[in-house]
């Protein structure tokens, strides 16, 4: 099928060099004032002005798609998520909102683990279909490809059913999932204690049959006291790399442990968090060929902090925005809201933060060569937002303004009533 989406408002292309976008090159979003964006096959053949885009051979024929005005920008990239769980933390949830730390209530059997309980006593089939449901209310909110974590089994089995749930909820919805294992993300409690010896059976058993079945694109440690160590991370990192993963860490989230160095030397794809990165941190990610994925979406929800977004940008750093949506600490799929907090309490402005949700999402995930911004050859995720102004988008926060979303060429989500 063959489309033609005309009457963009303000067509929001992102088109730039092959490369996460960093430092003052995050302020350009490639602005088209009445653009055009004909797609074929799932892919872009042209997007861009409406008179260039109508000179294009293929665009007589097209079945036309009025954007009536509005702002159309590529889907959002969500490079970070753990989204594969049985049961929301309401308890915690509580808990905290009376007083107790996220470290207290992990320390005292909630947490992580406690999602590892639900995990582990789901099958593939109920985690798969909670995936598949969830993958839904990203969708409306125009998100088009989203990372997915393991990490809530922590034993073998339970990890592999993790990612092959993300797998074959992917032939039920029209999110594209890139799955990520992190099974060093606490130790699991039958082997409290004996964390070396986990993180050994995490190199040795568990990377090399993910890797064998090709259930992940990248590997991922939590980083941070009382979970793992900097050695820990190495170990993982050479392990994973040997298996032909990409790399991840969630890096200097609670406390500093000094991992933004040596993840970068390691050519990871993103460092994500950085709630407590210091200004040798900030050096070493100027420059951008490692993406500082913030998330700050778990900072609003546990009442913490900020990650610098301002200092890292105005150091060279290509930064990305995430949700990181899980039942503990982010339970926002909504990438806008995302992208209104990092206006609101980080300042960024808004040009910076779609930017950092959608072509820096795909390069923190080693898509920006296909995903990300409206260029001929890429996939065609797009998404038309209800504004005539892209600054609408942080400025109404909380709104529901996607009128329609596009996946691959497909239309993934539409508005009731609204035709396309
Ligand atoms: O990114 N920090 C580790 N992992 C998640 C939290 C997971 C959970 O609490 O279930 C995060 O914030
Ligand atoms: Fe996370």
């Amino acid at each position: 099928m063959k489309r033609l989406i005309l009457n963009a408002g303000q067509l929001l292309t992102m088109s730039g060099p092959d490369r996460a976008r960093c430092g003052k090159e995050m302020s350009s979003i490639g602005l088209v004032r009445d653009g055009a964006v004909l797609v074929e096959d799932g892919k872009i053949l042209a997007a861009g002005l409406r008179d260039l885009v109508l000179k294009h051979e293929a665009a007589g024929d097209a079945r036309i798609v009025d954007a009536g005005g509005r702002v159309v920008l590529p889907g959002f990239v969500d490079s970070h998520s753990h989204a594969v769980f049985a049961q929301p933390r309401l308890a915690d949830f509580e808990s905290r909102l009376k007083g107790e730390t996220y470290e207290q209530i992990a320390a005292s059997g909630g947490g992580i683990i406690s999602t590892v309980n639900g995990v582990r006593g789901a099958s593939e089939q109920i985690l798969a279909s909670g995936l598949a449901h969830r993958a839904e209310r990203f969708l409306e909110c125009g998100t088009t490809t989203l990372e997915v974590k393991s990490g809530y089994g922590l034993d073998i089995e339970s990890e592999l059913k993790m990612l092959r749930a993300i797998k074959s909820a992917a032939g039920h919805c029209l999110v594209e999932f890139v799955p990520t294992f992190i099974g060093a993300h606490a130790v699991p409690p039958e082997m409290a204690g004996r964390r070396e010896e986990y993180v050994r059976r995490v190199c040795e058993e568990m990377l090399p049959k993910v890797a064998a079945e090709k259930l992940a694109r990248f590997a991922d440690i939590f980083c941070e006291k009382g979970f793992f160590t900097l050695e820990d991370s190495g170990r993982v990192f050479a392990a994973a790399a040997k298996a032909g993963l990409g790399l991840k860490i969630h890096s200097e989230q609670l406390s500093r442990s000094g991992s933004v160095a040596p993840a970068v030397a390691a050519k990871a794809a993103s460092v994500d968090h950085l709630d407590c990165v210091d200004d040798a941190d900030m050096k070493v990610l100027g420059g951008g060929g490692t993406v500082a994925c913030l998330v700050p979406g778990s900072n609003y929800f546990l009442g913490k902090p900020y990650p610098p977004a301002r200092k890292l940008i105005d150091r060279g750093a290509a930064v990305a925005l995430a949700t990181d949506f899980n039942p503990g600490t982010c339970p926002c799929w909504d990438m806008r809201m995302i992208v209104s907090i990092a206006c609101t309490q980080m300042k960024m402005t808004p040009e910076e933060a779609l930017v950092a949700a959608t072509i820096n999402g795909a390069h923190a995930l080693g898509l920006g060569k296909t995903h990300g911004s409206l260029e001929p050859g890429k996939q065609a995720d797009l998404l038309c937002y209800d504004a005539e102004d892209y600054r609408e988008i942080p400025y109404y926060f909380g709104s529901t303004g996607a009128v329609w979303v596009m996946k691959a060429g497909a239309v993934a989500h539409a508005r009731e009533g609204f035709k396309i």
